[in-house]
């Protein structure tokens, strides 16, 4: 497609002037053609400087998403090697979950520009604006059961502190089960959903969604999100993010089909700022004081309750108790 090599050509020389006719010469189209791909291509979000008599610039800041420069950066056997890059899309989970999976192979990935109805946990939205984060989901075929699942959640968390740190040189931490969040507020959510064999009762396949906030927040959620924006310093991060992200997912994931559970726990639940503090467990029916003590091998919660009892708190949610909630201001 003409617009995707043409965006691949600028990102190459990122930042310097190539003129009309050498990106036409490269292309094997007409000048006319480049002119209204580039036109295309800014209507996309793309920061690409036209100077007359000098040629065409995507800026060093510019932080459009490119399939190829994704494709570029990967480093996996399976996760993304098939990749579909939408500019919009109701919610990537929903959109891969529409499809016949069965046909996907597996590690296929779709990202994109924007989600008009990002979804989250628990029945929440996940603000997906254009151009301001990554949206993206994967899809597993790993032979696990049903209550292994919430372990992908897990590796996937896992997967996106590493990356982040990685791209970002940035220190992130984990509220269990499923966000990242960079000084108390909330940088990225997961939402992993399996697919279900209804005869066998048996996971088919699994969609693990990711969505990263690299942007603008919304107003309505400034208080409790938190944004990559102010570490880019001038460049664009989210293909090279969107790649690092697959790229450590596939290794985490392989590490825990490959029975290493425990040091992925571990790693996790080093991760995770509650443990040790007070904490409210939040239940569909019931609210409970607590301490977080730690994780057991199937990812839920190890929490003391006021009784003294030490329960498992497999789905839900938590949050630091109002009194020790010292990442507020
Ligand atoms: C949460 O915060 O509870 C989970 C948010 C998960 C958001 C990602 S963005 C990509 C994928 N598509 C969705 O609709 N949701 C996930």
């Amino acid at each position: 497609m003409l617009q995707e090599k043409l965006l691949y050509l600028l990102e190459q020389s990122k930042g310097q002037l190539i003129t009309g006719g050498e990106l036409a010469k490269a292309l094997g189209v007409s000048r006319t053609a480049i002119w209204k791909g580039i036109n295309t291509l800014r209507e996309k979000g793309h920061e690409i400087e036209a100077l007359p008599n000098s040629g065409y610039r995507l800026l060093a800041g510019s932080d459009g998403l490119s399939r190829q420069s994704i494709a570029d950066a990967l480093k996996t056997e399976k996760i993304g090697q098939s990749l579909v890059l939408l500019d919009t899309v109701d919610s990537t989970n929903a959109y891969l979950k529409a499809l016949d999976t069965a046909l996907l192979p597996d590690g296929h990935t779709v990202i994109a520009n924007e989600q008009t109805q990002g979804r989250g946990r628990l029945g929440r939205t996940f603000h997906s604006p254009a151009g301001q984060g990554i949206y993206l989901s994967v899809l597993l075929r790993p032979q696990i059961a049903l209550e292994e699942v919430p372990l992908l959640t897990v590796c996937a968390a896992l997967a996106v502190y590493r990356a982040i740190g990685q791209v970002c040189g940035l220190e992130t931490h984990i509220k269990w089960v499923n966000d990242i969040f960079y000084e108390g507020k909330k940088l990225c959510g997961i939402l992993t959903e399996g697919l279900i064999s209804a005869e066998m009762g048996t996971v088919e396949s699994v969609v693990v969604g990711i969505g990263v906030n690299t942007g603008a927040v919304a107003e309505e959620v400034e208080s409790i999100a938190a944004t990559l924006a102010p570490l880019r310093a001038g460049r664009g991060i989210r293909n090279q993010l969107a790649a690092e992200i697959l790229n450590q997912l596939e290794a985490v994931v392989l590490d825990f089909l490959s029975g290493k559970r425990q040091e992925i726990l571990e790693a996790y639940t080093q991760r995770l700022f509650i443990i040790g503090k007070e904490i409210v467990v939040h239940l569909p029916r019931e609210s409970f004081e607590a301490t977080a003590v730690g994780l057991d091998d199937a990812g839920s919660l190890l929490v003391r309750n006021r009784q003294g009892q030490t329960v498992a708190v497999r789905a839900g949610e938590v949050s630091l108790s109002p009194l020790t909630d010292t990442t507020k201001p």
